[in-house]
């Protein structure tokens, strides 16, 4: 019984870690040996970028080793400021990692599902064209911060080009894009409550098949979130829905377990 649920378990994994869902790999945790921070953070007064050094220090990407030279390129093994420098281009050169047409690739070498998504999107076509209208990576997430927009904050940002006053006006685009968040945000919501209770589960069996049904109501959840990259939501209601209806099975059998 345990064996099966297990084994059950760790193929969905493997199908998770086939369709690139089992989050960013631990790539590039490298920090301890990236010397990179340590200069920068060590010459306040020659800095050139404080604020963008304020912002990854409180970021996901400092606190999961993400390097400078994860975006920036460089040799980060020396503090010798030509080799270091080596290869680090500006962001206003084209052919920077961090200029904007680069970041879809550059942040999308670890963030494959949401790369892969905004690949199909017009704003990817219109970008790779040089468009300079259309959003890039950074404008909804910031350069280094790893920021995740509210579902009011999406909708200011689609409605900044496509509101009436925009400069690409479809004021139907900015409400879709909130309705989706909010519609996101209410299953990761009951789903983080089916963890805790999940947590509590005593019998050892009972615990590990609830975390697999977790896992299964969560994968839509996932896949809803990467593909909103392609910012055109028409498959995405289905996969609430279906990340809804297992989250409240799944909390129906927490809370009434059947006999
Ligand atoms: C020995 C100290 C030192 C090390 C090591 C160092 N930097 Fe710098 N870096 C500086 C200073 C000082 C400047 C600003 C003056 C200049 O442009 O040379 C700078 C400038 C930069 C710039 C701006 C370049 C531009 O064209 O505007 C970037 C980006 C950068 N560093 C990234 C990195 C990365 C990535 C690494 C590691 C691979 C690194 N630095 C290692 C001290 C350092
Ligand atoms: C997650 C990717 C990412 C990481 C990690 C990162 N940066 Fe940046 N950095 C960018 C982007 C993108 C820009 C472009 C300007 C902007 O959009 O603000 C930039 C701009 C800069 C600039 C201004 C010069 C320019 O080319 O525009 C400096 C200097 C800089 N970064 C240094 C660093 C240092 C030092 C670190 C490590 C403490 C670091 N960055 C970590 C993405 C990153
Ligand atoms: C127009 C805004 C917008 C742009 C442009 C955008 N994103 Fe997102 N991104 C979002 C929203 C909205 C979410 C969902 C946030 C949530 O669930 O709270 C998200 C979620 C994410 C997540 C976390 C979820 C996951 O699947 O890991 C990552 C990582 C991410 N985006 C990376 C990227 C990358 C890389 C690019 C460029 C190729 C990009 N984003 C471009 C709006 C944007
Ligand atoms: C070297 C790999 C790497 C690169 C390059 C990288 N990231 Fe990340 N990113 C990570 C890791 C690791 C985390 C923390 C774990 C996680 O939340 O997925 C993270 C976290 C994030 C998050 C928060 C996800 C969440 O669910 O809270 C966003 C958004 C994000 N990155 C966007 C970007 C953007 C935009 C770029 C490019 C400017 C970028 N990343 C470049 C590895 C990377
Ligand atoms: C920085 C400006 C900018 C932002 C922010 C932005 N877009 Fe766009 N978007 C454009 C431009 C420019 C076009 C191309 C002109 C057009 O088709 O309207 C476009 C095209 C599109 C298209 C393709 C339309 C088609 O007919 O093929 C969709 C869908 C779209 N955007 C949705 C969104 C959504 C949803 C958001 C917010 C999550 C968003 N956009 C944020 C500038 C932006």
């Amino acid at each position: 019984m345990v064996s099966t649920t297990v084994a059950r378990l760790s193929s969905l994994m493997t199908v998770l870690a086939t369709l690139g869902l089992a989050g960013a790999p631990a790539a590039l945790a490298q920090l301890d040996r990236s010397r990179c921070a340590d200069c920068h953070f060590a010459n306040p007064y020659t800095e050139p970028a404080q604020q963008h050094l304020h912002r990854w220090s409180l970021s996901p990407h400092q606190r999961a080793d993400v390097g400078c030279d994860s975006c920036h390129r460089g040799n980060p093994d020396t503090f010798e400021s030509l080799q270091a420098h080596r290869g680090v281009l500006s962001s206003f050169n084209p052919s920077s990692p961090v200029h904007r047409t680069q970041l879809p690739a550059t942040c999308g070498s670890c963030h494959v599902g949401p790369y892969v998504n905004f690949q199909a999107s017009r704003h990817h076509e219109l970008l790779g064209q040089g468009d300079r209208r259309v959003p890039t990576c950074s404008t909804c997430h910031g350069s280094v911060d790893g920021r995740l927009l509210s579902p009011q904050g999406l909708e200011r940002q689609c409605a900044e080009c496509h509101g009436p006053d925009g400069i690409a006006p479809r004021p139907g685009r900015a409400a879709d894009a909130r309705l989706l968040l909010e519609g996101i945000a209410n299953v990761r919501e009951s789903l983080e409550a089916a963890r805790r209770l999940i947590e509590r589960v005593r019998d050892g069996d009972r615990r590990r098949s609830l975390e697999a049904a977790y896992l299964q109501a969560e994968v839509p959840v996932i896949e809803a979130r990467r593909a909103g990259h392609r910012f055109v939501f028409d498959q995405l209601e289905e996969r609430l829905e279906t990340a809804q209806e297992r989250t409240a099975a799944l909390l129906s059998e927490l809370v009434n377990p059947a006999p």
